[in-house]
């Protein structure tokens, strides 16, 4: 068997470039580009590797030529988690949550970063930068961190959470407030890039792509390659989306599975584009000014909108939104079943219970909701749950103040639920 040899082409003209051109879009006409993998792989091919990360395990359709030399932490190997107050809540039996939230910076960002570092490395980049609602900044920066390459993070001020920030920060990333929301963010650092010449690592960049598709044929794997009915997953930029979208095409493909599941794209509510065009059968993306509580996709223009047409296409999906209400409700299920995840994620969840409210979902079928990051991602929710204005469900669980006695300990503990 030949060498596995790996591409990149143009979406839109199919015009090709080699695997290290750096150029961020087509050259030709300005489109995406997305890589093409010339490789014959087994389930045997992946149970076979050695490599201790969840990305790189997938090597033959990531980057097989870059395996040796990747930037990972490790990454992935992420657990796929059953809970009955999570499935009752649903109305499912067979529900499950893949937990995103679990990669070395709390979100699923690290799938796609290590291989877009390990690109960056590959062709000797002498800065890389982002636009970011917050994960990927943080991703960004200890992927770069580790790489010894210099990053910089364009993310809008006021907009990013407290714990996201600090990673960001911490790692060393230069920092940008940008006077504007992610998606003038996003625009600014896609001109910038190419005025400047750093290496633009936003989702749009195809290697990302990659390895964030190994969420999928993880998920496959650990389900023995017995595909579920649904995939749900938050979409804000639909980068995720789109590599969804592409793992699928490759595990029927490559005969992993035998069939497709569904995929399940959930926006929020004033932040739904593309939940909107889907009810319009897709007929154009009308951007919006973006407003959720669940900042991670507070994105009014997704950069990667035709790919994500794509993918809900090519699986008979569904785009649907989700109030910030029923946002907060889910992560307080989430939550109180001790899985915990950040608010973004918690869309995926809300969207399976309206799917299935609505008779989308068969109560039979069986669905893996993806949570992309973790609980600690958002610290700012508590003040949410304190303000005034707080749209949070009613078991939200408040701190009580107290003085300092044992009896104040003991009125408290009469008053709870004992053994629930
Ligand atoms: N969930 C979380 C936790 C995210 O951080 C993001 C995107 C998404 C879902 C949506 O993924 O954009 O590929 O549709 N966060 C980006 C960021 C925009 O900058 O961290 P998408």
């Amino acid at each position: 068997m030949s060498a596995p040899r790996s591409w990149q082409r143009c979406d839109d003209c199919g015009h090709e470039l080699d695997e290290l051109d750096p150029r961020p879009r087509c050259p030709v006409c300005n489109g995406l580009l997305a890589i093409v993998h010339a490789t014959t792989v087994s389930r045997q091919t992946f149970d076979q590797c050695a490599s201790p990360s969840g990305v790189w395990r997938f090597a033959d359709l990531v980057l097989p030529t870059a395996a040796p030399m990747a930037v990972s932490y490790p990454e992935g190997n992420t657990p796929l988690i059953s809970r009955s107050r999570i499935s009752d809540w649903c109305g499912i039996d067979e529900l499950r949550v893949k937990h995103e939230g679990l990669n070395p910076t709390g979100s699923f960002k690290d799938r796609g970063m290590t291989v877009g570092i390990t690109q960056a490395k590959r062709i000797g980049a002498r800065a890389v930068a982002c636009a970011s609602t917050g994960n990927t900044s943080a991703s960004l920066a200890a992927y770069a961190a580790q790489a010894g390459i210099p990053a910089l993070c364009l993310v809008p001020d006021g907009q990013v959470t407290t714990g996201k920030l600090t990673q960001t920060l911490a790692y060393g990333a230069r920092t940008l407030l940008v006077d504007g929301d992610f998606d003038a963010c996003l625009r600014l650092m896609q001109q910038a890039s190419v005025e400047l010449g750093v290496y633009l690592l936003n989702s749009i960049n195809p290697f990302r792509l990659e390895g964030q598709k190994t969420i999928v044929f993880e998920l496959l794997r650990q389900l023995d390659w017995h595909a579920p009915d649904w995939i749900a997953l938050p979409a804000g930029n639909l980068g995720n989306t789109a590599a969804f979208g592409k793992a699928i095409d490759e595990a029927m493909a490559h005969g992993l599975i035998d069939r497709r599941p569904r995929l399940a794209a959930v926006q929020a509510e004033h932040a739904s584009p593309f939940a909107a065009a889907f009810a319009r059968e897709f007929d154009q993306l009308v951007p919006v000014h973006a407003d959720t509580i669940a900042t991670a996709i507070k994105i009014g223009a997704p950069a990667s909108y035709a790919r994500g047409v794509r993918a809900i296409r090519s699986t008979n999906g569904v785009a649907i939104s989700v109030t910030d209400a029923e946002i907060l409700a889910a992560k307080g299920v989430i939550d109180a079943a001790g899985v915990g995840c950040e608010p973004a994620s918690a869309a995926s969840l809300a969207g399976v219970r309206k799917l299935r409210a609505s008779g989308t979902i068969r109560p039979n079928e069986s669905v893996v909701a993806v949570l992309t990051g973790h609980i600690l991602k958002d610290s700012g929710i508590l003040q949410q749950i304190h303000s005034p204005q707080s749209i949070a469900p009613d078991s939200a669980n408040l701190p009580v103040r107290i003085g300092a006695s044992v009896q104040a300990i003991g009125t408290l503990l009469d008053s709870m639920p004992i053994g629930r």
